[in-house]
């Protein structure tokens, strides 16, 4: 019987995911550790570090009576009857498998804590998304603690989508448990299907060997990403022949084979995740001595960079072929609506296009901080950060935001942005104006009718 769950990792996917547990398990008592004092104390805030819709309100009824936030890994370690890995996994910027295999590093760094600080039989699960067969590396660390404990490995891989975590949280397609196929791996197993079927029906748990369950995660963030990058290479296509890519979607999404989801053109995926896991399934089948396997996925990759720098390539050239002392104002920046997760967000790519065209941009988002938007443009290491600041700016009013710009460019779909003053926008804009619409959210007719020029990805 479980009673006390810990969680390794206070970020996107351990703080939702611990939260939304606890609601339905108030027997149980939950206690999220990190290392980053800043992101605890936010946590233990009234401004949460992670924005998704619905959270805060898990949080207030939960904080406090079943759900707890600390920096002290080594007591939550030795409390624990269970143990969630949801650190982060990165891709390894050095050394073997630089700029393709995951970074393990943290993971590890827990598996070690873990076998150092734990004075009982412990179940650990990986929740983090990891390459297939980690769980023996994690196992090999744990069980060379040097005392005669019993350590169980399960996979437990998490299917959550930033925006909407609390509902597919609440309401999972399915969750998926992989464990030993042995007795204690098949206990350790039901252990984690009771907490899940507090709330979830026992039929949409799956159970899994650990492989299986480690190589899932990244096979369906692989098919998801793929997807998008299918669509994307039409939307090029329809661009040069006149169809439109919004019909062609609809069309082949209407048969039940192909299904509709995942199929919105865009300026291109962004999101810590489908980049990082691709990357690391191409160096898994590159290590396998399965190329053939490694290029077919490698190419997912290839297409959505191509998407990012074709938005940023058909402003410039719409713009007279410079964008050079030009403002052009970005409405969004984090990489989808409903987040302030901006990791990857291809608003980050198609500005540093144009500031390297000697443009200028200015930024609009309803939750992303000027501080997050600028280190995400330092890490890029193109520019000085000075002239980072002097050429980029954000403001916290879209109107002000797009006052005397040549350009607008959506680059995230936030659901305040069709319903604006564009006449009013229009106005205020230096003519001709232009609008590109890299997450087709906007009504090009009644734009054009306005007098903006407007450029939608896919529509020619
Ligand atoms: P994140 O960066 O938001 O959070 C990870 C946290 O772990 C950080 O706060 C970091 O300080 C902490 N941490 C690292 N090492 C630690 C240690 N040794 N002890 C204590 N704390 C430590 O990452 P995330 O977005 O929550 O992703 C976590 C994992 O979940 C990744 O493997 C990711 O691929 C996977 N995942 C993410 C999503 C998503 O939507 N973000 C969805 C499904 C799966
Ligand atoms: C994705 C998966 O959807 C989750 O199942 C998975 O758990 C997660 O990755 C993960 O492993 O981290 P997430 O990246 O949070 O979730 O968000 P998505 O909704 O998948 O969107 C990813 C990117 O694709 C966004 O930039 C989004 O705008 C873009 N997208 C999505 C499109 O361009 N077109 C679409 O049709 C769908």
């Amino acid at each position: 019987m479980i009673k006390k769950i810990t969680c390794i990792g206070a970020g996107y996917v351990g703080g939702p995911t611990m939260a939304v547990m606890a609601l339905k398990n108030p027997q149980i008592r939950f206690h999220i550790v990190d290392i980053n004092q800043a992101r605890i104390d936010a946590w233990m805030s009234d401004t949460l570090p992670v924005y998704e819709p619905g959270l805060d309100e898990i949080v207030q009824h939960t904080r406090g009576k079943n759900l707890f936030f600390s920096t002290d890994v080594e007591g939550a370690i030795k409390e624990a009857d269970m143990i969630f890995i949801s650190v982060n996994t990165p891709t390894k910027e050095y050394g073997v498998g630089k700029g393709r295999a995951a970074d393990l590093k943290y993971v590890e760094l827990c598996a070690r804590q873990i076998a150092e600080f734990s004075d009982r039989d412990k179940i650990v699960v990986e929740k983090s998304t990891l390459p297939v067969r980690t769980a023996e590396a994690i196992k090999t660390i744990l069980d060379s603690s040097g005392r005669d404990l019993n350590f169980q490995v399960l996979s437990n891989p998490e299917f959550l989508a930033e925006g909407t975590a609390v509902r597919d949280l609440l309401e999972p397609d399915r969750v998926l448990i992989g464990g030993e196929q042995t007795d204690a791996g098949k206990s350790a197993i039901d252990a984690l299907v009771q907490v899940y079927n507090a709330w979830i029906p026992r039929e949409r748990i799956i159970t899994t060997n650990v492989w299986s369950s480690e190589l899932s995660k990244l096979t369906a963030n692989a098919f998801l990403a793929q997807r998008i990058s299918s669509i994307n290479a039409i939307s090029a296509l329809c661009e040069a022949t006149g169809a439109d890519v919004e019909e062609v979607a609809y069309a082949i999404g209407t048969d039940s084979r192909i299904g509709p989801k995942f199929l919105k053109s865009s300026v291109g995926f962004g999101g810590s995740c489908f980049q990082k896991d691709i990357l690391n399934l191409v160096y898994l089948c590159d290590y396998f001595g399965l190329p053939e396997v490694a290029r077919y996925w490698e190419q997912v990759i290839i297409m959505n960079d191509y998407q990012k720098s074709r938005f940023g390539s058909k402003i410039i050239s719409t713009l007279f072929n410079t964008v050079s002392g030009k403002k052009i104002a970005f409405l969004g920046w984090a990489f989808k609506k409903d987040t302030n997760d901006t990791r990857e967000s291809a608003a980050i790519y198609v500005a540093d296009q144009l500031l390297e065209d000697q443009g200028r941009v200015s930024v609009y988002d309803p939750q992303v901080s000027p501080e997050r938007m600028y280190m995400d443009v330092d890490g890029l290491g193109t520019r000085s950060e000075a002239e980072n600041r002097d050429r980029l700016t954000m403001l916290d009013d879209v109107y002000e935001a797009c006052k005397d710009a040549h350009a607008i460019a959506i680059l995230t779909e936030w659901d305040e942005f069709p319903g604006l003053d564009w006449q009013r926008i229009y106005d205020n804009m230096l003519k001709p104006a232009f609008i590109f619409d890299g997450r087709l959210i906007l009504d090009k007719k009644t734009l054009e009718k306005i007098g903006f020029q407007v450029y939608s990805i896919g529509k020619g």
